[in-house]
């Protein structure tokens, strides 16, 4: 036994492998015991895929170390000088990751700051770029509490309790190559239906069925696109998941009637925490079915949420997720279209850890690990509620794609659900750090996010609201959410100026709709990006590795200000280098972002529509093309046939303005 740190090491070394999924990925375990001993994996679509090796004579370029400290299991890889880091899924703060460290646990944080150490979603995984723009991702295979330290240059260290795989990918070519293995692995997102792609507006809450349809039938009289309006809590009887208010949404169908007449749907939150009172029927048939997360005495665990005292489902186990499923197909029949998983980390009220407590048993299936306590599940139970609530959806409506909103999640969850990064503040800083967030969580697998439009908590200003639709509006997931108390954050509650700039904001997400929509595409077949940093350009560019006021939509720049003085006109830019035209819609507006279209390349765009059920195979589909040195916008061959299209069927716009490095 050594010393390490003033503790004992009980053993340390170097990790035994082998080839796992597919060319470039081994996994690592400290021993064959180790190996065989580990626990099923949630994030792999298959735990054999983690646990079959494949035979592929070839050798890790990077060995990871490791030692066993105090029933803790450290893991260190060592990459060149040069590397900066990405991933670590839902955090706050710096893109680039390096003197970083993060917690990997679930917790409902309200409030959050560039500091915070654990938000509500766990991604035990680091993107490393290196100096050569080669990628390498590391995934620690747990569920447990993680620590991600990267506080030390070049070096990823991870300590979780022993034992647990660890699984590298690459180092590949690039880092949307190490994204695609990565999808190999844990999957791709889901095919988001494309509504969803559209506009939502919510609040916390729009308490009755009149202020829901006055709402959208606002937008559309002022002309300002949107496709769903949201549900909180408040429409439920006494916040009782399954339940309409009796008086303020007595007719839940009659809305959803109304909405869709409009050319609106609806999205209805549920949340985990069911209220523990006798003659309710959730709770009836969850006692009957005995589906309910249980103290160590073997007794319901009760925890207090928005209803007050409340049982919670234990989705590790597959009677309760076809319990739930059951009531969400059911529930769907009231016409829901889209559901919102909260406060599914889990969070309790009034208690220190704002969670259950560690010794709660799941009862869970044994491919998921086996009976267990909440340590285990902890991480995965909000995934798990979401994946339950995607089979309910798709039990309701067999030919429709299901959309499920997740607050809380784990690597895998975007095969079930979206997610958006949680109770955020209304300031610049927020508005900052979002972009940083939807990109690390778009680089941690979940391609569907974004943040509470306008701040969650606190009043914007005009001048912070327009510059987040601004922002917001080229965000894969676009959704605007203000707390209660708040005052109101609708497009038109800033003043007519505001107004006008989250119009054009809106107008222009839409008619890049065909766009972002192709972009989903790509990403749920192949699992690449959709909003990606912008050096994933030139990943051997060193100048952008930080850059954190612009991204990318495939070949589209966006770059955005952050800083209350001074709007995307007055922005310092960082370009990459190459051919980058910039275009507009005539919507020019110093609180929007400029956007860019890289040379050698095109882009569909569409009308600009109020809302995605308004478009028809027969509308108008606009070209844009940046040509490059050449005078060429793709391969010659397909430039060829498109242009003929373009010729024949399409208007053709060339971008004109070139910012050329
Ligand atoms: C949580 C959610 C927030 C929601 C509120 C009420 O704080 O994060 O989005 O509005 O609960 O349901």
């Amino acid at each position: 036994m050594a010393e390490f740190e003033g503790k004992e090491v009980n053993i340390a070394g170097n990790m035994i492998y082998e080839p796992i999924l597919e060319e470039g990925v081994f996994r690592f375990d400290c021993s064959g015991s180790d190996r065989s001993a580990a626990f099923p994996s949630l994030s792999f679509t298959d735990t054999k895929l983690r646990d079959t090796p494949v035979m592929i004579h070839k050798v890790p370029v990077y060995l990871p170390t490791f030692k066993c400290v105090n029933e803790q299991q450290i893991v260190s890889i060592k990459l060149p000088i040069g590397t900066s880091f990405y991933g670590t899924g839902e955090v706050s703060g710096q893109l680039e990751r390096t003197g970083k460290r993060i917690f990997t646990w679930n917790t409902d944080a309200w409030g959050y700051g560039s500091g915070t150490t654990s938000l509500y979603q766990s991604h035990p995984w680091v993107l490393a770029v290196l100096p050569s723009g080669e990628a390498l991702g590391v995934l620690a295979d747990t569920t447990h509490r993680c620590e991600i330290d990267l506080r030390k240059e070049s070096t990823i260290q991870i300590l979780a309790p022993a034992s647990y795989p660890v699984i590298t990918f690459g180092p590949f070519a690039s880092p949307t190559a190490a994204l695609i293995s990565l999808s190999h692995a844990i999957g791709t997102v889901l095919m988001p239906p494309k509504w969803s792609l559209g506009y939502h507006q919510c609040r916390w809450s729009y308490d009755s069925a009149v202020r829901v349809l006055q709402v959208a039938k606002t937008f559309r009289k002022k002309g300002i696109p949107c496709d769903v309006v949201w549900m909180d809590i408040d429409y439920m009887d006494g916040f009782r998941c399954f339940t309409f208010d009796k008086e303020r949404f007595s007719n839940p169908q009659v809305l959803v009637n109304d909405l869709h007449l409009n050319g609106f749907k609806a999205i209805w939150m549920l949340d985990p925490g069911i209220k523990q009172e006798e003659g309710y029927f959730v709770y009836d048939s969850g006692s009957k079915n005995d589906v309910w997360v249980l103290k160590e005495d073997g007794k319901p665990y009760v925890g207090e949420v928005w209803p007050g005292a409340c049982v919670f489902p234990d989705f590790t186990q597959r009677k309760t997720r076809s319990w739930w499923a059951e009531l969400v197909k059911e529930f769907m029949s009231n016409g829901v279209d889209g559901i919102w998983n909260d406060m599914n980390e889990p969070a309790v009220f009034k208690t220190v850890t704002k969670t259950m407590p560690s010794s709660n048993i799941h009862r869970g299936d044994a491919e998921l690990g086996g009976c267990q306590n909440h340590l285990h599940y902890h991480n995965v139970y909000g995934m798990l509620m979401a994946r339950s609530t995607y089979e309910g959806m798709r039990l309701g409506k067999e030919n429709k794609r299901p959309f499920v909103l997740t607050r809380a999640g784990f690597i895998g969850s975007q095969r079930y659900a979206a997610t958006w990064t949680g109770d955020n503040l209304s300031n610049w800083e927020h508005l900052h750090m979002s972009l940083s967030m939807v990109l690390q969580l778009g680089l941690s697998g979940q391609a569907l996010s974004g943040p509470d439009i306008g701040g969650f908590a606190g009043n914007a200003t005009p001048k912070l609201f327009g510059r987040w639709m601004g922002m917001g509006a080229m965000f894969p997931f676009c959704r605007g959410h203000s707390e209660a108390g708040t005052v109101d954050h609708e497009p038109w509650s800033f003043g007519e100026e505001c107004e006008e700039v989250c119009r054009l904001a809106l107008l222009r997400r839409y008619r890049l709709i065909p766009h972002i929509y192709t972009l989903f595409y790509m990403a749920h077949t192949k699992g690449t990006p959709v909003a990606a940093p912008t050096f994933f350009t030139d990943p051997k560019d060193p100048r952008l590795r930080k850059v954190e006021n612009s991204f990318l939509l495939g070949p589209v720049l966006i770059h955005a200000s952050t800083v209350p003085v001074g709007g995307s006109d007055q922005l310092q830019q960082v370009f990459p280098r190459g051919i980058w035209l910039r275009f507009d819609f005539d919507d020019a507006h110093p609180d929007l972002p400029t956007l860019y279209l890289q040379g050698g390349s095109m882009i569909p765009v569409g009308p600009p529509i109020q809302h995605v059920g308004e478009a028809n195979p027969t509308d108008d589909l606009s070209l844009i093309m940046a040509l490059n040195e050449e005078g060429n916008s793709c391969s010659q061959e397909l430039c060829n046939i498109l242009s003929l299209i373009v010729q024949l069927f399409y208007h053709l716009l060339v971008v004109g303005t070139v910012h050329q490095l």
